[in-house]
């Protein structure tokens, strides 16, 4: 299976600036490494400038970074995945940490978007991961489970399952330049194969796992080489064409 290198710029960079970094990053990884995929997940309203900006660029892809269950409808404020396709994405996240902790997503609504974005014909990224209070409390696994179960509730079994990645990032590890050790990265990450292989049975195995939280040119290789890492969603280290392309090169 190719690895995933995602690129979430969050709420940063105008059109002109998310075409500009897309447009270095497409020279920058001109042939990425056999087995490897870029993908960029600008701000909406950049998503068809970036998409532009890596139309001709081998094994780039667009990537939302939220989705409305719905195909239209009086949803103020909000983008359907028919909208996001029509922008050029073919990805979107699904319960980014953000969206859960300072928007105040549910696991069911992020379980809707999840159904909802796949039967509309977009890969999802489905992310989950726990607090630092939940860590501390032992909570790992069960916060995992109940948020990878909740969040593909809705999608039937037999979909394709390189149309699926969960994306595990411990909150505590996102924005704050604390990455999660090796060990920690492999139980988590063996924890979410084991509720895929349970959901999907041996389809579980092909659908892939990233991990995000401070990934950094400098710890990417390590991380990409662990067991059930399928690939990085990275953040911060995104925003830069340089720096990025260095993880993505690692
Ligand atoms: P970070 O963000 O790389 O800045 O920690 C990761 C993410 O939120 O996806």
């Amino acid at each position: 299976m190719n690895k995933l290198f995602a690129a979430n710029w969050k709420m940063h960079k105008t059109r002109a600036e998310a075409a500009t970094t897309a447009s270095e990053l497409a020279r920058l990884c001109a042939a990425p490494p056999a087995g490897r995929e870029v993908l960029l997940i600008p701000p909406f309203t950049a998503l068809a400038e970036t998409g532009a900006a890596i139309a001709t660029a081998d094994r780039f892809f667009l990537g939302a970074q939220n989705l409305y269950p719905a195909d239209h409808g009086a949803f103020t404020g909000e983008i359907s995945p028919a909208m996001l396709k029509d922008c050029g994405a073919t990805f979107a996240l699904a319960g980014h940490s953000e969206r859960r902790h300072i928007l105040g997503e549910s696991d069911a609504l992020v379980g809707e978007k999840t159904a909802f974005g796949l039967a509309s014909g977009l890969k999802i990224i489905l992310c989950v991961g726990e607090t630092l209070d939940e860590r501390k409390a032992g909570r790992l696994a069960e916060v995992i489970e109940r948020q990878t179960r909740a969040g593909l509730s809705g999608v039937p079994v037999d979909v394709d399952p390189e149309r699926i990645c969960v994306a595990y990032e411990p909150v505590w590890a996102i924005g704050t330049g604390l990455v999660a050790g090796s060990a920690e990265i492999v139980e988590a990450h063996g924890l979410v194969r084991k509720l895929l292989e349970g959901i999907f049975g041996a389809n579980g195995r092909l659908a892939r796992i990233l991990y995000g939280g401070s990934v950094k040119p400098g710890n990417a290789s390590e991380i990409i080489g662990l067991d059930n890492v399928d690939g990085v969603l990275v953040g911060g280290a995104s925003l830069k064409a340089d720096e990025f392309s260095r993880i993505v090169l690692a």
